[in-house]
């Protein structure tokens, strides 16, 4: 089969894989019919995730068709259309119990943080992803979740990780009614976060970002105020003056570990590798949030430590919350906003890319070129 191959950072090539098999009794073969490329796979594409294989195939977001069921699946049949969430999760461990799904004490044997992550490097399990023709999706029983009759496939493939990503952002900052949001990042992720805090409440929300179109794209779709940190002196300050010299009530980290904007961060972090990756929107967030406010913080970080001002949360009384996105508890209430029109979420997919010209949508989607906020690869796979 078709699937994408990491040769070593910023090269991947499509290449010809073996077909998957299934390995465990709650597995399932899933034939890809949609998968994207997320803002996490550029930091496994620019060589800031540890323990990123070569040869491995990347790939979290994705929705297909059940090919083949281990002999212990009884929730899916072959022939359902699913949509499977990125965290790879038993459902039953203590932590799952709780409902954090990222966070699974059995998908993943490498670490004690993160649960397992589909094409997402050793560190998160070391499973194979979805830019692929066909995927292995293990505890079929309990992840993938049957897309509901109608809805647009490019919808559910950014339930898979996006939405549910920006809504979590919003529900951890835990937005009172009124509220200044300042969202940091204007990717998918941030768009999405900027929706949705209207959702719980805000009252202002402004994203920060460095790329025009986005900023654009972002004014309209969430809607809100917009400004590029390109020209301005110092973010902190501009952030403070637009709110009174008070500060936001909520700031949200939706960049991780590739942001700009300061030479000392992206020298040790992006370029030396002695810290993981740069944390220059997290100190934004952090310095640019009020006393006794809250940084939610979605954008990913690599192991193991960043240099963030932990002073100022100190003295400022903050409260930081953070995870990976718990997808499956919150895609039946999701799954509704869409329906319901309440989230648009296709309207983010700028590019439709054959799988073959999957590095023509890496370098798209990370040099921001052509105007790309999401893109979908597509495989010419039929049944
Ligand atoms: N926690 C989760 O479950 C989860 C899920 C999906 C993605 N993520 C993470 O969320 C982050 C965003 O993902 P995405 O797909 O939107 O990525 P993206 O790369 O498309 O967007 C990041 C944006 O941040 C902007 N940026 C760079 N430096 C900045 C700065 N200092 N301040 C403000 N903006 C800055 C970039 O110009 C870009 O538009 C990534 O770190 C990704 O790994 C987390
Ligand atoms: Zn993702
Ligand atoms: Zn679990």
């Amino acid at each position: 089969m078709l699937a994408m191959n990491y040769r070593g950072p910023r090269r991947v090539r499509i290449d010809s894989k073996p077909y998957p098999e299934i390995k465990h009794p709650e597995d399932a073969i899933v034939r890809v019919t949609r998968s994207c490329i997320c803002g996490s796979d550029l930091h496994l594409y620019n060589g800031n995730v540890p323990d990123t294989r070569v040869g491995s195939t990347f790939g979290h977001e994705f929705v297909g068709v059940v090919e083949e069921i281990g002999s212990d699946v009884e929730k899916l049949k072959v022939g359902d259309n699913v949509l499977v969430p990125f965290n790879i999760a038993c459902g039953k461990c203590s932590f799952c119990q709780q409902g954090l799904y990222g966070n699974c004490h059995e998908s993943n044997p490498q670490a004690t943080a993160v649960g397992g992550i589909f094409g997402y490097s050793h560190t998160a399990g070391g499973f194979d992803g979805g830019q692929a023709e066909y995927v292995r999706v293990p505890y079929a029983n309990f992840g993938p979740t049957v897309i509901p009759p109608g809805m647009d496939p490019d919808d559910a493939v950014l339930l898979t990780d996006v939405v549910p990503t920006g809504y979590q952002a919003a529900e951890m900052a835990g937005i009172q009614p009124g509220d200044t949001v300042v969202v940091f990042g204007a990717g998918p992720v941030g768009i999405m976060a900027a929706r949705c805090s209207w959702l719980f409440g805000a009252g202002r929300v402004i994203v920060i970002d460095q790329v025009d179109y986005r900023l654009e794209f972002v004014r309209n779709y969430a809607p809100c105020e917009a400004y590029n940190f390109k020209g301005m002196d110092d973010p902190v300050v501009f952030i403070k003056k637009i709110t009174d010299w008070i500060g936001a009530d909520v700031c949200i980290d939706a960049v991780g570990a590739e942001a700009a904007g300061s030479a000392l961060q992206t020298i040790t972090g992006r370029k030396l590798l002695i810290q993981a990756g740069s944390a220059t929107a997290l100190h934004w967030a952090i310095n640019s949030v009020r006393k006794g406010g809250v940084v939610s913080i979605v954008g990913v970080y690599g192991p193991t430590d960043n240099l963030v001002p932990i002073g100022n949360v100190v003295n400022k009384g903050i409260t930081i919350r953070a995870n990976q996105a718990s997808v499956k508890r919150l895609l039946p209430r999701l799954i509704d906003h869409v329906q319901n029109g309440i989230l648009n979420p296709k309207a983010l997919i700028t590019h439709r890319v054959p799988l073959e010209d999957v590095a023509d949508a890496y370098n798209i989607f990370s040099n921001k070129l052509d105007n790309c906020i999401k893109p979908v690869l597509i495989p010419s796979t039929r049944s």
